[in-house]
């Protein structure tokens, strides 16, 4: 099976210096089969893993190198964070001796800030703090960058490169957005499927056999979410599309848009989720 990329990605087959992926589970390994299918030689990744997988030992054999001492890597120009926060105070200042003047650090850990890396490394590292989400996986995730004011041109231009072999990215300026980006995109995937689950119940609710009902569910969110990608209009106006004036999606919509409907539920969730994300951020 040929890895998706996001669409329009830069090739990375020219990308110079060495680039560290620390941590490679679900994300870490996502982005890096969507680096591997830019073109990116193994031979220019370093990746510093305690459980690698059988995919990732196989890659050792092309070339990539798992696992070396620490004293034995040079000419870093990324640092990539793919570790649980959780780990981060105890990982991240082992990773020290691998900053070389130009390297640039890109975390993509959930609620770990610009200000605790640099505590954890060196004030003067040049920092992006990023928050992805999973469709990354098949290359279609959103990732919301934020630099610190250290890191050059060159080095963004590098780190956009990398988040974007994984689908879009978006940059920012005020760190402050990244817990209101984490529960908007980073969460989001959740209240999806979510969406999904709950149609399927009430669709078995009203009759359906249970596995129709789920069948019936799953495409329709993952159709319209294809439509919706597809499409130039925005979702209001493909909502109205298919809603004529007294039918059954007005039925529908009259108990989903009323004042404590969907959009007063996602409010709330949205914010109890920003909310977490401060307090995880300490
Ligand atoms: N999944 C998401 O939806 C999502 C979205 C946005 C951001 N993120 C962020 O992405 C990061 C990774 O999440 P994930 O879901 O990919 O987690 P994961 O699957 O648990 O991957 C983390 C990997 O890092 C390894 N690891 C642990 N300690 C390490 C160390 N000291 N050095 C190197 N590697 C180490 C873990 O190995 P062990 O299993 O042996 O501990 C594991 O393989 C998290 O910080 C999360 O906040 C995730």
């Amino acid at each position: 099976m040929t890895t998706p990329t996001a669409q329009g990605a830069r090739t990375l087959g020219d990308l110079t210096g060495t680039i560290v992926l620390v941590g490679a589970g679900k994300m870490g390994s996502a982005m890096l089969d969507a680096w591997l299918a830019l073109g990116l030689s193994p031979k220019r990744v370093i990746a510093i893993e305690p459980q690698p997988t059988s995919e990732l030992t196989a890659l050792a054999t092309r070339g990539l190198t798992l696992n070396p001492s620490m004293t034995a890597v040079r000419d870093v120009a990324a640092i990539v964070l793919a570790i649980k926060p959780q780990v981060a105070a105890t990982a991240v200042p082992t990773l020290a001796p691998l900053l070389a003047p130009d390297t640039v650090v890109l975390s993509i850990m959930a609620g770990r800030t610009l200000g605790f890396l640099a505590g954890a490394l060196t004030q003067h590292t040049a920092l992006v703090r990023a928050m992805p989400n999973t469709p990354a996986a098949i290359g279609r995730g959103i990732t919301v960058a934020v630099p610190n004011a250290q890191v050059s041109q060159p080095q963004r231009e590098l780190v956009h490169a990398l988040l974007a072999a994984t689908g879009m990215v978006e940059w920012v300026t005020d760190e402050a957005l990244m817990d209101a980006v984490t529960a908007v995109s980073g969460s989001g995937p959740a209240y999806v499927f979510l969406l999904a689950e709950a149609l399927s119940s009430a669709g078995a609710a009203a009759g359906l056999p249970p596995e129709l009902a789920a069948k019936l569910a799953r495409a329709t969110v993952s159709g319209s979410g294809e439509l919706l990608n597809h499409s130039a209009l925005d979702p209001a106006t493909l909502r109205q599309n298919v809603t004529s004036p007294g039918g059954t999606t007005a039925a529908a919509l009259d108990v989903l848009m009323a004042g404590d409907g969907m959009a007063e539920l996602m409010n709330r969730a949205v914010i109890a989720a920003t909310r977490r994300s401060r307090e995880l951020a300490g």
